[in-house]
């Protein structure tokens, strides 16, 4: 088993798990990360579960090779997917997290017999992860979910916070589905980038919920938990890739807030 100064492995399809790899940083300064994007496989919203999980277990691999005391799944799609699985393959090796439990507990705590929109990929929404979850721990909520699968690729082309986003976003919230909702669960770690958008689309009268900081809240807490807190304060970062482009490495100030240097690292050779 892994000590307080290995590092967390935090990955995703891509770079949108960026987003909750930024709050890490910022709530665990000390700490190292390791992140590993699948950008050869994106998205993994339109992909089978067997695809994801074999992906997921490869990933999982270079994580554990490089030590990692924690796997943090920042994808919903992959969460959804592949979670159960990869708990029992690292088991005795890392920690792992993933981004749907901490905000179920989140939503269980604060939104008592309210109803709650979500949106995220085809693969969450078609899981149904969430309902499930939901209803074993607070049944009074209603959650009512959307898939909205133009949304990842459009973030991820640059196109928010302009005429199109604006269109493409209002075009799906007007849906049936998400009427008279309290509260909307972004269930894609690409959607904190149009929290602002989305926000105003209802006028700021519907509470915006994104997984990022309830995510690495509950990192820390499992950390302390297991003892497992590095308490030496500098810290390094290393970003792979699977498939390597300058357009992803130019992207990732979007999601990071700062342009990383993206190693690539291939799955299969
Ligand atoms: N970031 C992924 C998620 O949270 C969505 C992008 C994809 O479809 O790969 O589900």
């Amino acid at each position: 088993m892994n000590n307080a100064h290995s590092p967390i492995g935090v990955y995703d399809s891509g770079i949108g798990g960026l987003t909750v790899a930024h709050a890490i940083t910022r709530l665990l300064p000390n700490e190292d990360i390791i992140y590993f994007g699948d950008t050869a496989h994106l998205p993994y919203g339109d992909k089978s579960e067997a695809a994801i999980q074999a992906y997921s277990i490869k990933i999982a691999d270079v994580l554990l090779k490089k030590g990692c005391k924690v796997i943090v799944i920042a994808c919903n799609s992959a969460s959804s997917a592949a979670y159960e699985l990869l708990k029992e393959y690292v088991r005795k090796d890392a920690h792992i997290i993933n981004v749907i439990d901490p905000m179920i507990t989140y939503v269980a705590q604060h939104f008592t017999d309210k109803t709650i929109g979500l949106i995220g990929t085809k693969r969450t929404v078609m899981s149904g992860i969430y309902n499930q979850r939901l209803s074993l721990v607070n049944n009074s909520i209603a959650l009512k979910s959307l898939a909205t699968p133009l949304l990842a690729p459009m973030i991820e082309e640059g196109f928010f916070n302009n005429q199109i986003s604006h269109e493409i976003i209002a075009q799906y919230l007007s849906e049936g589905e998400l009427k008279d909702i309290n509260a909307l669960i972004l269930a894609c770690t690409h959607y904190p980038l149009i929290k602002k958008e989305i926000s105003q689309f209802y006028k700021n009268m519907v509470t915006i919920l994104d997984s990022s900081e309830v995510v690495a809240l509950a990192l820390k807490e499992r950390l302390e938990e297991s003892e497992l807190i590095n308490p030496q304060p500098i810290s390094t970062k290393r970003f792979f890739v699977s498939d390597y482009t300058p357009s992803f490495e130019a992207s990732t100030r979007l999601f990071f807030g700062e342009i990383v240097h993206l190693e690539q690292h291939r799955l299969w050779s």
